[in-house]
């Protein structure tokens, strides 16, 4: 670590696997009620437990980019944060914004519009926290000595995603125009600008992991935010099918969502090829696993099993199933769940100053976590290829549908039990790396 303010990515991350935990806790609650086991519905109904799980993800994958953009920002463009104080109370504010929308769920304080639950005036908390980050992470990249690709595109993409959060807020009294926007912040996130920040970490780790020069790993950027952009932009129209807008959205969703996987090939392509042509001599092996590990999980999650379900065809048939959940679990966990857990393990050694990176536990973590989610996966495509079936071609009811599909949750258990597992180890390294130190300061990263 060089900077001093550094550090303060280290509570980013500390609140972020906080949160982590709590989502898994409600992933359980709700794979136990697929399997027939309810008893806690007067309680934590199942619509409350599927707003808390998607809302803790999305806050603990932003609190882990935030932690990210902290510790990469002031190294990229060699300056202190510019107010470390402010930081820590947006930090603050973050953790109390999301700790509210929770429990208000649990009082149906909330919009139940899929991801953008978070009632209206807690959005208006959202924006003045995040204008507080970006205005620290964008001042000190313009006073800092240098303006790197790498810092660039990190930034850029946090920008957009801070912009594209407005549509959101628009107030619609037609459902097909609440929905046309709506995606505007969610895919638009995912699919979009969300992928130049992974691109912007995963060139950071790169070039730190493999040292590869920064001008081969920074021209690859470019390619995966050209193509990234060429397709994911006119992409959105593969959520504009059948909710009311225009035929002319089959086509051009169809085509250009089917070509989104391409950014995601790159990205692996990339990783790969960078980490093939590098020294391989950097020691933390652990780093090294999770970054190649996204690069190629995200291509699986998110290009191919995106790809699965993304042609009008088929998404007549899938939509808002099962299928879905099967997709959206792997390519989240791919994308955007193992970059900040690449970043956590590169940057943890270098915060502390403790190098504990040769252990067996972080090791043991990332295979069980990775095959946990595998196997979550693939219970959740068998679950909604059946009910695809059952009750889209055979018109079954939807709750029959649902009790036949019951046995595919008793794995799904067994598998989130392996996945919850590795993540309860990974939390255990964190924890025995213990907080930021001065020492690291002088320690060589
Ligand atoms: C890392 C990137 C991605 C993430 C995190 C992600 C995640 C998700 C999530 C959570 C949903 C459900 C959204 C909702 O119903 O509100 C979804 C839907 C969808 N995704 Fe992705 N996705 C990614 C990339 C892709 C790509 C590259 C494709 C296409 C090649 C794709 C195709 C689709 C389709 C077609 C749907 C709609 C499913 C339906 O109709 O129910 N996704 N995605
Ligand atoms: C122990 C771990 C987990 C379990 C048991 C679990 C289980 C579930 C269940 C049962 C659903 C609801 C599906 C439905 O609507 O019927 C769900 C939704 C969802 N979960 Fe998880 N989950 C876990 C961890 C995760 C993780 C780590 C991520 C992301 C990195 C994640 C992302 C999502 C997303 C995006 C949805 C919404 C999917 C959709 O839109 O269809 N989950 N989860
Ligand atoms: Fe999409």
């Amino acid at each position: 670590m060089k900077y001093n303010s550094q550090k303060v990515a280290y509570w980013f991350f500390a609140l972020s696997m906080l949160l982590l935990s709590l989502q898994i806790v409600y992933g359980f609650i709700m794979a136990f009620a697929h399997m027939g086991y309810d008893g806690l519905h007067p309680f934590i109904a199942f619509n409350t437990a599927r707003a808390v799980h998607t809302n803790l993800l999305v806050v603990w994958i932003l609190s882990g980019f935030m932690g990210a953009a902290y510790y990469i920002i002031p190294e990229e463009a060699e300056h202190e944060l510019v107010n470390v104080k402010l930081a820590y109370i947006q930090l603050i504010s973050l953790a109390l914004v999301g700790v509210v929308a929770i429990i208000g769920f649990h009082f149906n304080y909330w919009e139940g519009r899929k991801f953008l639950e978070i009632p209206r005036p807690l959005d208006y908390l959202v924006v003045a926290n995040v204008l507080t980050f970006l205005g620290l992470i964008l001042t000190t990249l313009y006073k800092g000595k240098k303006r790197t690709t790498t810092a660039l595109v990190l930034s850029m993409g946090l920008l957009f995603a801070a912009l594209l959060y407005l549509p959101g807020m628009i107030w619609f009294d037609n459902q097909t125009m609440d929905s046309f926007f709506r995606w505007w912040v969610v895919h638009l996130w995912v699919e979009g600008v969300w992928e130049l920040i992974m691109g912007g970490i995963l060139a950071f780790l790169l070039i730190k992991i493999t040292g590869v020069d920064r001008e081969v790993i920074e021209k690859w950027l470019y390619v995966i935010v050209g193509l990234t952009f060429i397709s994911g932009i006119l992409g959105t129209g593969h959520h504009y099918y059948y909710i009311g807008v225009g035929k002319t959205w089959l086509v051009i969703g169809g085509i250009f969502s089917a070509l989104e996987p391409l950014a995601f090939l790159a990205m692996a392509l990339f990783a790969v090829s960078m980490y093939r042509k590098g020294e391989k001599k950097h020691p933390n092996k652990i780093a090294l696993s999770w970054t190649l590990g996204t690069a190629i999980t995200s291509f699986v999650g998110a290009g191919l099993l995106g790809l699965a379900h993304t042609l009008p065809q088929v998404n007549m048939y899938t939509h808002g199933t099962l299928v879905t959940a099967m997709h959206g679990h792997l390519a989240f966990w791919g994308a955007y769940g193992m970059i900040v857990f690449a970043i956590i393990s590169y940057t943890l050694p270098n915060l502390t100053g403790r190098k504990l990176f040769d252990s067996m536990t972080g090791i043991v973590a990332f295979w069980l976590a990775n095959i946990g989610m595998l196997g979550m996966t693939v219970a959740f495509g068998v679950a909604g290829v059946a009910q695809v079936y059952l009750e889209r071609k055979m018109g079954m009811d939807f709750g029959d549908v649902q009790k036949e599909i019951q046995v595919h949750f008793f794995v799904l258990v067994v598998c989130a039990t392996m996945f919850a597992t590795g993540i309860g180890m990974y939390i255990y390294e964190f924890i025995r790396y213990g907080t930021p130190s001065k020492e690291a300061l002088l320690t060589k990263d």
